[in-house]
């Protein structure tokens, strides 16, 4: 578990997708690190519950498994999973992204595209539809989508990617309107190159991922770590974001300042 928190998030209940690995592992850790019952979702079930376990392991509150957030059924499962285990959410984090081939619309294949539009898109829309209720039911909340510096510049061969990160910040400001009478909160995170996964398999190695991505990329020289996005989430979801709403939280080490 991450290192104790300032319990900025003590009595609520959270539920992250994609929360195996990465990014999103690092949020679940310092979500409960910082006082919160997370639900750990992931299309690895097996990878979630072992994150959950190592949590409560070190003294922490959560519960996971098997969700595809590509299906609705599957989402709303976990929801109600999570709803039984904690009495309710207060936390939405919708982080789950798939890794789609570098490709211009013109070569693309249809399912690369419909795959990456399911996972990274309509995941999120699932996630929010059926665990928007519940923040309600508690009087209020923090919608958090993942979205990436690429929602706000393009990249070559990253047409399907950019476009869904793109659609996640419009998302994200349309329920930041519909549901600010609610008290929900609903902001994006926008990581630039992270070491996780992702990047190590398209890159071939971890220092590779670093000298191809991470340095020539990035003016601060290096990836982020996934710890450092978890701190974002940290805040997005805690009282000290508490007058933002609708908004893009960047950290992407300069990658779009350019
Ligand atoms: N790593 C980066 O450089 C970077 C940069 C910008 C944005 N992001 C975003 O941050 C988020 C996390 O990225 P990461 O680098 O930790 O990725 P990752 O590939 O390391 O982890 C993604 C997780 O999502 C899960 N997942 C994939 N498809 C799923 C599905 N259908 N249902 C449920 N879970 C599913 C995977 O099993 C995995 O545990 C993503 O939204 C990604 O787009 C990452």
């Amino acid at each position: 578990m991450a290192d104790a928190g300032a319990n900025r998030l003590a009595d609520k209940a959270a539920i992250v997708t994609g929360a195996a690995r990465g990014i999103g592992k690092a949020i679940v850790e310092a979500f409960a690190a910082e006082g919160a019952a997370v639900w750990c979702a992931d299309l690895h079930g097996g990878e979630a519950e072992a994150v959950a376990a190592a949590i409560r392991a070190g003294g922490g509150k959560a519960e996971g498994g098997y969700c595809d957030v590509r299906s609705t059924d599957s989402v709303l499962d976990a929801v109600d999973a999570a709803v039984e285990a904690f009495g309710g959410l207060d936390i939405l984090v919708a982080n789950a992204a798939t890794l789609t081939p570098a490709a211009t619309v013109e070569d693309l294949d249809e399912a690369d595209w419909a795959q990456a539009l399911a996972v990274n898109l309509t995941g999120a829309f699932h996630l929010c539809k059926h665990g928007i209720p519940h923040l309600k039911r508690a009087g209020g909340g923090s919608v958090i989508l993942t979205a990436s510096q690429m929602a706000r510049v393009g990249n070559p061969g990253s047409a399907a990617y950019c476009t869904t990160k793109g659609g996640l910040v419009q998302l994200a400001k349309v329920m930041a309107l519909d549901h600010a009478a609610d008290g929900i909160r609903v902001n994006t995170l926008s990581p630039g190159g992270t070491a996780t996964d992702r990047l190590f398999s398209r890159h071939g190695s971890p220092e590779r991922a670093e000298e191809e991505w991470g340095k020539p990329m990035h003016p601060l020289g290096r990836l982020g770590r996934p710890e450092e996005m978890a701190k974002g989430a940290v805040f997005l979801a805690s009282p000290e974001s508490s007058f933002m709403t609708g908004a893009d939280l960047l950290m992407d080490g300069g990658y779009s300042a350019r």
